[in-house]
């Protein structure tokens, strides 16, 4: 699969707020985030000094109060306290003497939250933000190159295709499973979405694909030809829009918009090196999104 790999993107991973601390946003600042979040898809600060309950309580400021519902877990003794707090996952190899990786399954292409049950009220474009804030950087990826995250720029992956594909998948939803699942079954949630979405700030139309799990409607049947179709159209996706390659510094927080991009983590030796990352999530509640 031919790909073409960037580190400087005309869209994705603007870097924003320089030298401020996102403990002490003013009002117009978080105006300033949440705007450039919309128009970016991505977006960095850099040179953060966050603890877990930091993290949390600017997601909420911004964002508002999560709806989503956590089971109280005790501290993990293992891990310092001030990376832990309910609500903020904890990636990568945090404990000591552990090379066992939290999250290595997003090591494929997709977009976040397709296991949980479709947010009420929504649609695709449920304004699903993510926050992910380097703690510890490896020093490379398997490839010996600088720690990364990738993303795809979903809009422009749309603007991409031939005026007849695009037509064609504007006809189309999906069903949406989580990217471990490879069957449908009755416990796994089954969201559908149109594979063409207009954005519910910027109104505009991208590409939402889940990940290589998703089922055409009407191919709920025929799964290895809803894969084809998938990995077809993806491979098509791949040929024609470069990847933006965040290079990962320590105390970096990005932030991205669930339903302008996927992304994909690059794996890393744990045997070797240590990764941290807090991640915490939230759906828009402010209703002022800009
Ligand atoms: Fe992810």
């Amino acid at each position: 699969m031919q790909q073409q790999t960037v580190q400087q993107h005309p869209r994705l991973g603007k870097e924003i707020l320089q030298g401020c601390n996102l403990t002490q946003l003013t009002t117009p600042q978080i105006q300033e985030f949440k705007q450039s979040l919309w128009e970016h898809g991505v977006i960095v600060v850099r040179n953060q000094h966050l603890t877990a309950s930091q993290l949390k309580e600017f997601n909420n400021q911004t964002f508002g109060e999560s709806n989503f519902k956590y089971q109280p877990k005790p501290l993990d003794p293992g891990i310092d306290p001030d990376l832990q707090s309910l609500g903020v996952a904890i990636l990568g190899n945090p404990k000591e003497n552990t090379q066992e990786i939290v999250g290595q399954f997003a090591w494929q292409w997709h977009h976040d939250k397709d296991f949980l049950p479709r947010t009420e009220g929504l649609d695709m474009n449920s304004l699903y933000v993510v926050m992910l804030y380097g703690v510890e950087i490896p020093a490379e990826g398997v490839d010996g190159q600088p720690h990364t995250t990738e993303f795809l720029d979903m809009v422009e992956a749309y603007n991409n295709l031939d005026p007849e594909h695009r037509r064609q998948l504007e006809q189309m939803s999906m069903y949406h499973l989580p990217p471990r699942t490879y069957q449908p079954a009755p416990d796994v949630p089954m969201k559908k979405h149109p594979i063409v979405s207009t954005h519910k700030v910027t109104g505009q139309r991208g590409l939402y694909l889940g990940s290589d799990t998703s089922i055409p409607v009407g191919m709920e049947d025929e799964l290895n030809l809803a894969k084809q179709f998938w990995q077809k159209l993806f491979q098509t996706v791949l040929e024609r829009t470069p990847v933006y390659a965040h290079v990962w510094q320590k105390g970096d927080l990005v932030v991205w918009d669930n339903s302008q991009v996927m992304h994909a983590g690059i794996p890393y030796d744990a045997n070797k090196y240590k990764r941290i990352a807090l991640r915490v999530a939230a759906v828009d509640n402010t209703q002022t999104f800009i």
